[in-house]
C-alpha cells in the first residue's frame, strides 16, 4: 500500500480542535483513524471534537464525550453513521478487539481508536495515522500524518488551511 506523512504544528488546543472539526464531514462507515502518542498528548481532545462536530452536522443532540479509558468503547450514533471511539490502553490482549466489536464496527462505523497499537495484526487496513507528540511550548503538539493518496486528497485542503494560519 503506498501511504505516505506529513508533519504539521498544532499550536493550540482549539487549532486541533479545528483540524478535528474540518475532518468531520469528510468521514464514512469504514473510515478508522488511528490515534497515536503518549498520555496526555491530544487523542482523546481530538476524537472529541470530531464527534462533537459530526453529530452536529448530522442534526443529532449534543453529547458529552467522555474518554474511554475505563468503558474501553464509548459509542455515539449521529442518525446517518455509528461513531466508535475506543482507548485501548487496558486492553490486554488481541482477542478483546473481537469481544468489543471492534472488528464489524472497522466495516460498518467511522472509528476513533487511542493506543492502536493494542490491534495488533487486527489493525484495518487503509486507516488514517494521526500521531500526536509534545511541542516545544506546552500548549503545542506536533503532529505526524500518514495514509493513503485517497486519505491525502481529503486532508490536505485541511492541513494547507491550518499551516497557512499558523506557519510552523
Ligand atoms: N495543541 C494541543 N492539542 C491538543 N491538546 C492540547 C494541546 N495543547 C494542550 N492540550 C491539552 O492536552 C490535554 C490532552 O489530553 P487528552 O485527554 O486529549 O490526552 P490523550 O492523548 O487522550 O491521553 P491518554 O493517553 O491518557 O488518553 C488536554 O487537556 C488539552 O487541552
Ligand atoms: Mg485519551
Amino acid at each position: 500500500m503506498i501511504v505516505s506523512s506529513r508533519r504539521i504544528s498544532l499550536p493550540s488546543p482549539d487549532v486541533t480542535a479545528r483540524l478535528a472539526t474540518a475532518l468531520a464531514p469528510k468521514l464514512g462507515p469504514g473510515d478508522a483513524i488511528l490515534l497515536e502518542g503518549p498520555i496526555g498528548s491530544g487523542k482523546t481532545h481530538f476524537a472529541r471534537a470530531l464527534i462533537q462536530a459530526r453529530l452536529s452536522l448530522d442534526h443529532a443532540p449534543h453529547e458529552d464525550v467522555p474518554s474511554p479509558t475505563f468503558t474501553l468503547v464509548q459509542t455515539y450514533d449521529t442518525g446517518k453513521v455509528e461513531i466508535w471511539h475506543a482507548d485501548l490502553y487496558r486492553l490486554t490482549h488481541p482477542d478483546e478487539v473481537e469481544e468489543l466489536g471492534l472488528s464489524q464496527a472497522f466495516e460498518q462505523a467511522i472509528c476513533l481508536v487511542e493506543w492502536p497499537d493494542r490491534l495488533g495484526n487486527l489493525v484495518p487496513d487503509n486507516a488514517l495515522t494521526l500521531a500526536f507528540s509534545q511541542g516545544d511550548k506546552s500548549d503545542e503538539r506536533w503532529l505526524t500524518v500518514t495514509g493513503s493518496p485517497d486519505w491525502r486528497e481529503k486532508l490536505d485542503p485541511v492541513l494547507a488551511e491550518i499551516v497557512h494560519e499558523h506557519p510552523s
